[in-house]
């Protein structure tokens, strides 16, 4: 396949109120240490009633429209990667393509798989242009969700919020993708989930770190596989395969495990292609080469926590943020993983505008115009109802949810 697909521009949205995870630390009588470095996360999202997944969408898409001046009727599909919806049958997809005023003729819809959908949809969107049936038109992907699992909980302090809007098109300014190489693996399991009627998710916390990591080395090796059949990479030069990338951004649900999926990442490559090999020195070069390959990637998702479907985005807009210009015209890899299981590696080549389409997303504005909340504060927001009526007006260019009026969400927009 000959066609250049892949994202051209992003933007993102987070929720107004951040909380910082020393401060969680001291009010749980844990070490702050175990959350900062343990876990590798400084703070996390919290969204208020105000701020759902279709709010947070919303407000994505209509940032990605206005800061990159795209005309809407140049958009033929709008997807939605969410585990967080907001109606059993109307999707995200819908509520955003009437707020931000999106034309009637397109495809419209929600993609559901844990933190994977979003993937999925990117992925959709992709293809629908490669496959030439876009007729030249883009696509608007969004990531959206609300991560919960419940005040004094294990998974608390893997919480977050947030959302990362993409323009797929046919002119990948920040990434175009190598389509055709993607590697996945995908399984049964019951690591994670969110039984219908639960706004907090179940999980097998320490089986979901092994179901990751396993999917990861399956879907890596799958796209290792066909990248050696394209001479993208080659075993026996005197790099690894992985290093062979200039970066990699992993789906993050908290910073640590970027740290172990890439320790997995270079065993494959350790176990395949070297077979015996030293442990201690190993142990030195995964801690170089995953400050070199990942710690950029890293960056936005230490402040916002997991992120769910946007994780892995987020992901690379950090990378992108940091370090575009470097990356211009390299090859980067992305592992996507969403619990139950299903999971893609896949990569693509930095454009050579990158470095001036992110700084379109003016991320440290959205990042730093944040207010740090009390636990006090973190805990009454969690307590409230999840349809109650916000408290603020929606800020400038933003929207929020607004109340229900006869079975019908509202919204306002700033
Ligand atoms: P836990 O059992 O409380 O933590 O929960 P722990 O005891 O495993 O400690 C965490 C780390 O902190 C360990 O590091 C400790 O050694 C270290 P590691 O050994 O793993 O490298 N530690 C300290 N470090 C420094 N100073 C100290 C200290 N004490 C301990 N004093 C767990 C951790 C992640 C299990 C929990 O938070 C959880 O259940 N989170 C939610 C599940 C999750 O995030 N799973 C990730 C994989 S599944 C996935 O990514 C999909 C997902 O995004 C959902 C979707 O797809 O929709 C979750």
């Amino acid at each position: 396949m000959k066609t250049s697909v892949g994202i051209e521009a992003l933007a993102v949205a987070l929720p107004r109120r951040t909380l910082h995870l020393e401060d969680l630390a001291r009010a749980r009588g844990v070490d702050p240490a175990k959350y900062v470095a343990g876990l590798g996360v400084r703070e996390m999202a919290v969204a208020d009633a105000g701020e759902d997944t279709v709010a947070l969408a919303a407000t994505a898409a209509r940032r990605l429209l206005e800061a990159n001046q795209i005309d809407p009727a140049t958009i033929g599909l709008l997807a939605v990667g969410t585990e967080t919806g907001v109606d059993h049958s109307k999707p995200v997809a819908s509520f955003v393509q009437g707020l931000v005023g999106l034309p009637r003729h397109m495809r419209v819809f929600d993609v559901q798989h844990a933190c994977y959908g979003g993937t999925a949809a990117l992925m959709a969107a992709a293809e629908w242009i490669a496959s030439g049936v876009a007729g030249g038109k883009s696509a608007i992907v969004i990531c959206s969700d609300i991560a919960r699992y419940g005040v004094k909980t294990a998974g608390e302090p893997t919480q977050g919020a947030g959302a990362v809007a993409m323009l797929v098109s046919a002119h990948p300014d920040l990434l175009s993708f190598d389509l055709g190489l993607n590697g996945t693996s995908s399984a049964h399991v019951f690591d994670f989930w969110r039984p219908l009627g639960r706004r907090e998710a179940v999980v097998d916390g320490h089986y979901s770190i092994d179901c990751y990591l396993e999917a990861l080395a399956g879907a890596y090796r799958e796209w290792r596989g066909k990248a050696e059949a394209r001479e993208l990479v080659r075993r026996g030069a005197s790099a690894l395969p992985s290093e062979q990338l200039a970066a990699l951004a992993y789906h993050v649900p908290f910073c640590k495990m970027a740290k172990k999926a890439h320790g997995r990442l270079r065993r494959c490559d350790l176990d395949d292609v070297l077979g015996a090999f030293d442990e201690g020195r190993e142990e030195r070069e995964a801690a170089s080469s995953f400050e070199r390959q990942v710690a950029h990637s890293l960056t936005l998702c230490a402040r916002v926590g997991n992120v769910y479907t946007g994780s892995l985005y987020l992901g690379l807009a950090g990378m992108m943020q940091e370090g575009a210009a470097a990356l211009a015209g390299k090859r980067i890899g992305l592992f996507s993983y969403g619990s139950g299981c299903a999971s893609e590696f896949f990569s693509g080549v930095v454009g050579t505008a990158a470095a001036a389409r992110i700084q379109r997303a003016k991320l440290n504005e959205v990042v730093g115009s944040r207010e740090r909340i009390t636990v006090d504060e973190y805990e009454r927001l969690m307590a409230l109802a999840a349809d109650r009526p916000p408290e603020i007006p929606p800020p400038p260019g933003g929207f929020r949810f607004t109340g229900i009026h006869e079975h019908r969400r509202q919204y306002s927009a700033g």
